[in-house]
């Protein structure tokens, strides 16, 4: 190879190992640190230059012996070692669960000349299957709500059409009263359950900024309020438009900031933020996007009572008076239809709902 070939060479290879998103250390045979790569600076919060020379014990903290028996380990065998799962200690006291692979660099002469060290950091991936339980949750709740509301159509519509029919067969007006509570009550389940079930025409999608449909409930809440309410944003404005079906997402997001006006009534200098963001590579369940619009929702109010949150977006989990508790259920169902997820956290003070969107044009369920 000639000498400008070899510089070349590793010159790419110096690119390659700068981007890789695991973090990536050299030791030499006295397990001092040669070289780590920006993913390792991340990860660690230094920078290379000053902990270059450093001894493995200083930077890695693994149980049972210590990093230095584990590199050692792996440079007596020549063989690479994984372990998996370890917690690492972070400098400012948190931690990451990583799995660690050590790998022994032979020299031809077969000595060996350093160990390489791979640390990929797991906190994702728990996250990841965190979020696809939470949407077969969501699921299994949207099945049951749908074949529930399903049972109690039919047979209200023969108890409504029954009741129409003795009414017409009775002399006594007096005891229509009685028959029209019947009818009144049959309508107002029908309605109930015509919401659970959600719209049955097929979405009508259309490219739209996200931004015009959050001033759309910005201003209907505002109005509702009659100016009680105080709403700041925090948009960022090169969010590219959404496919979606913007009435949908508009009774989403309506459902989530009502629920915050209402908390918000309850403190002083009740606040609600709506802000956006886009995030890069994000996966939704198990389908990974490039491009994801966040939308968060953050009130002060007073929270989330503890003992409805896990079941929030469960339908009939309410905590006010005359709620219905379908709001937030409804709200899932049809942000889930575009592929999206929303979450929730919340203490008191501060809740934040975040709506998730991919970007790219989904496909949307019926
Ligand atoms: N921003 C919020 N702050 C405090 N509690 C909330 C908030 N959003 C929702 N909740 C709680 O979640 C419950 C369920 O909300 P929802 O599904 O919209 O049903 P509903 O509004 O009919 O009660 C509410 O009753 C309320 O107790
Ligand atoms: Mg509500």
């Amino acid at each position: 190879m000639k000498a400008s070939d070899e510089t070349l060479l590793q010159s790419r290879l110096q690119r390659i190992v700068d981007n890789l998103s695991s973090a990536v250390l050299l030791f030499d045979t006295d397990y001092r640190l040669q070289y780590m790569n920006p993913a390792a600076e991340m990860l660690f919060a230094v920078s290379a230059r000053h902990m270059l020379g450093q001894y493995v014990g200083e930077l890695l903290f693994c149980p049972a012996g210590g990093a230095e028996n584990n590199l050692a380990r792996a440079v007596n065998s020549g063989q690479a070692i994984t372990e998996r799962q370890l917690t690492l200690p972070l400098p400012d006291r948190t931690t990451a669960t990583v799995d660690c692979t050590m790998i022994p660099l032979m020299q031809e002469s077969h000595l060996p000349s350093g160990v390489l060290v791979e640390i990929q950091q797991i906190d994702r991936h728990v996250r990841i299957s965190r979020e696809e339980h939470l949407l077969s949750q969501q699921e299994a709740a949207r099945d049951l709500i749908r074949g529930l509301a399903h049972e109690i159509k039919n047979p209200l519509g023969g108890l409504r059409g029954a009741a129409q029919l003795l009414e017409k067969e009775l002399g006594d007006a007096a005891l229509k009263e009685y028959t029209q509570i019947i009818i009144d009550e049959a309508d107002r389940l029908q309605s109930l359950v015509n919401r659970m079930l959600g719209p049955n025409k097929l979405p009508d999608l259309i490219s739209v900024n996200v931004h015009t449909l959050l001033e759309r409930v910005r201003n209907l809440v505002l109005a509702e309020s009659v100016g009680q309410v105080k709403i700041v944003r925090d948009y960022d404005p090169s969010i590219p438009e959404v496919h979606v079906d913007s009435d949908r997402i508009i009774q989403a997001l309506l459902n989530i900031v009502r629920n915050a006006a209402r908390a918000i009534a309850k403190v002083e200098d009740g606040c609600i933020e709506l802000k956006t963001r886009i995030l890069r590579q994000f996966t939704i369940g198990n389908i990974r996007h490039r491009l994801v619009v966040q939308i968060s929702i953050v009130d002060n109010g007073p929270g989330i009572p503890e003992e409805i949150i896990e079941k929030l977006f469960y339908p009939m989990v309410t905590a006010s008076e005359g709620g219905m508790g379908l709001g937030l259920s409804i709200a899932q169902s049809l942000i889930n239809q575009h592929g999206g997820l929303i979450e929730c956290s919340s203490k008191p003070g501060e809740t934040r709902f975040q709506v998730l969107l991919p970007l790219e044009r989904p496909n949307v369920e019926k």
